[in-house]
């Protein structure tokens, strides 16, 4: 995970923490606690931390979403999303493959992006003002958890 503000670049986790912290966002670093190379299965493979993910924050399920350059109608699909919106439900994203950037707007502060990566969980809290868009690389498989009938209808 890599954060880049106007002024400056945190590299460092432990600082990424305390700058998403004074804005509410929250991230953790995951490794893989299952390593057999035959299990592809993000949802397998991280199982543990999920779980210990739903129950601090009372999450009740996880899916796995993929979004590359073979995802039919990309472009379509990502135009939402690169729009400044928030909805009334966390987002809740862990990076298994790829990369993406979040951009923030915390309203009180100039925006800022944010560098996911292989490993990285964010959780953007609900009504937050954001956006999300790919790489150039235009690869990534997340890991979305979420309450019981999330609300991501955007409000842009
Ligand atoms: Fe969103």
């Amino acid at each position: 995970m890599r954060i880049k503000t106007q002024s400056k670049e945190i590299t460092d986790k432990k600082e990424a923490n305390e700058f998403l912290d004074r804005y509410g966002l929250y991230a953790e670093f995951w490794q893989p606690e299952v390593t057999d190379a035959s299990i592809s299965d993000a949802l397998v493979r991280f199982k543990n931390q999920i779980e210990k993910l739903k129950k601090k924050f009372g999450y009740a399920s996880a899916d796995v979403c993929e979004l590359n350059t073979k995802s039919p109608n990309l472009d379509k699909i990502l135009e939402p999303f690169m729009k400044e919106h928030h909805h009334t439900d966390d987002e809740v994203r862990f990076t298994a493959e790829g990369e993406g950037i979040f951009g923030i707007n915390p309203l009180v502060d100039p925006p800022f992006k944010i560098y996911v990566e292989k490993g990285d969980l964010l959780v953007v809290p609900a009504n937050t003002r954001h956006w999300f868009e790919l790489t150039e690389k235009k690869n990534i498989q997340c890991i979305r958890v979420f309450k019981e009938n999330p609300k991501w209808e955007a409000i842009y």
